[in-house]
């Protein structure tokens, strides 16, 4: 990395941290954890003023073409830089028409455009493309509410992208082929990962420490004109590679599809790649119901059809965890406590909350296949699938 970019990145992980945790600090102590206005004013325009310095050198620089790691690992800076300045307030996109932060927008817009993925911080910044250096990788704070849930955010892609790879190699070889439930059982157990690890996030978590000192870093906010929306978990293919491949989840489905098209650019072109293959490829579900018209009684339906059948339960099982423990601890019951002049900012995305949580239940029921008459999920072909193993015949 060239030195302008090495001495930004080191204030990044050591002083930036510092500020903001000194911040955190005195927002906690308060009556009204969420109240950060006329608060630590010093401290505010120590961190823009040193974020400033950093990125006005930056931009004169220019673009010095040092490849695409680096030219990310940039933009992660400047993008953590404005969310930590979103966070503090001394940017606020419903106050104001352009982001006060001048230098930054420019240099995120740079670089966003020339490497093709929206201008902000995103999830992979935080989490699979977080370098550690002895031992420690970025954070906004040094708060262990924080560290526990990027580790937990990490761990969950990671396995997420593991069954994704697995079920998006079984295409070149047909749902017949032997290694097929190799590839299924190797999805499964990834899935069973994700569970796992969502399991120790629920346990361990505090639900005020996420809710008021790690969860508003990751708000929206302006790059240039423009507001973009809050980072989350879900910003990788790997999810929907498996809602796909499995039938569960359709790219022409108009609410799916909506979500794919405003989620393209918040992830690494690697995965943008991914997706898109993904979108043109036939699914697993449809091909097992075809195949049930000539094959039902041949031994690798019969062990094909009830492994994938356990691989949608458990991507099912996923979603039900995902809603109904982590968002519902952590964002829903909070909220309802939080002061109603505070309530508008809650979520990543923007949605007010009711609407963000009916969009998340709808992922889940489709995910989990569950009956229901209001949408298309795959809960009767499951269940046809189902009838077809010799058990149940
Ligand atoms: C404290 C833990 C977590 C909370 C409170 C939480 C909450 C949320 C919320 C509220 C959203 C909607 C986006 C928004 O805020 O606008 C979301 C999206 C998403 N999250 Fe989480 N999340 C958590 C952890 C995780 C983990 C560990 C994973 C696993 C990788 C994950 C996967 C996803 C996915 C895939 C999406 C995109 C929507 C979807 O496809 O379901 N989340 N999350």
């Amino acid at each position: 990395m060239h030195s302008l970019s090495t001495h930004f990145d080191a204030w990044i992980r050591t002083e930036f941290v510092e500020i903001n945790n000194e911040l955190e600090a005195i927002y906690w102590q308060q009556q009204d954890k969420a109240n950060v206005m006329g608060v630590g004013d010093n401290l505010k325009q120590e961190l823009t003023g040193q974020g400033n310095a950093h990125i006005k050198q930056l931009l004169v620089e220019g673009n010095t073409d040092e490849g695409f790691e680096n030219a990310f690992d940039l933009l992660g800076n400047v993008g953590l830089f404005m969310a930590a300045c979103r966070r503090h307030e001394i940017t606020e996109p419903s106050r104001e028409t352009v982001s006060p932060l001048q230098e930054a927008s420019a240099l995120a817009m740079h670089i966003g455009a020339s490497i093709g993925v929206t201008p902000r911080f995103a999830t992979a910044h935080l989490t699979t493309h977080n370098r550690a250096v002895n031992g420690v990788y970025k954070r906004f704070t040094d708060l262990h509410a924080e560290k526990l849930f990027i580790d937990y955010n990490t761990r969950g892609i990671l396995a997420y992208k593991r069954a994704a790879e697995s079920l998006f190699k079984i295409h070149a070889l047909g749902i017949s082929h032997p290694i097929t439930l190799t590839l299924l059982e190797e999805a499964k157990r990834a899935l069973l990962d994700v569970i796992a690890s969502n399991q120790v996030l629920y346990r361990e978590l505090d639900t005020d420490a996420f809710f008021y000192q790690v969860r508003p870093y990751y708000k929206p906010y302006r790059v240039g004109k423009e507001i973009y929306r809050g980072a989350n978990a879900g910003d990788f293919a790997g999810i929907n590679v498996i809602d796909m491949m499995l039938g569960l989840c359709q790219a022409n489905d108009v609410n799916y599809a909506q979500m794919l098209v405003d989620k393209f650019l918040y992830m690494m072109p690697e995965d943008q790649a991914t997706l898109r293959e993904c979108m043109r490829l036939p699914n697993l579900m449809d091909a097992l119901l075809e195949a049930a018209k000539h094959h039902r009684n041949a031994s690798w339906f019969e062990e094909t059809t009830s492994m994938f059948i356990q691989v949608c339960k458990l991507h099912g099982d996923t979603a039900i965890q995902h809603h109904n423990q982590l968002v519902t601890k952590y964002i829903a019951h909070p909220s309802q406590k939080m002061a109603e002049q505070h309530l508008d900012k809650v979520t990543a995305s923007g949605p007010p909350l009711p609407v963000l949580l009916r969009q998340l239940e709808v992922l889940r029921d489709k995910r989990a296949a569950a009956k229901r008459d209001d949408i298309f999920t795959r809960h009767c072909d499951l269940q046809f699938l189902r009838q077809c193993l010799s058990g149940n015949k």
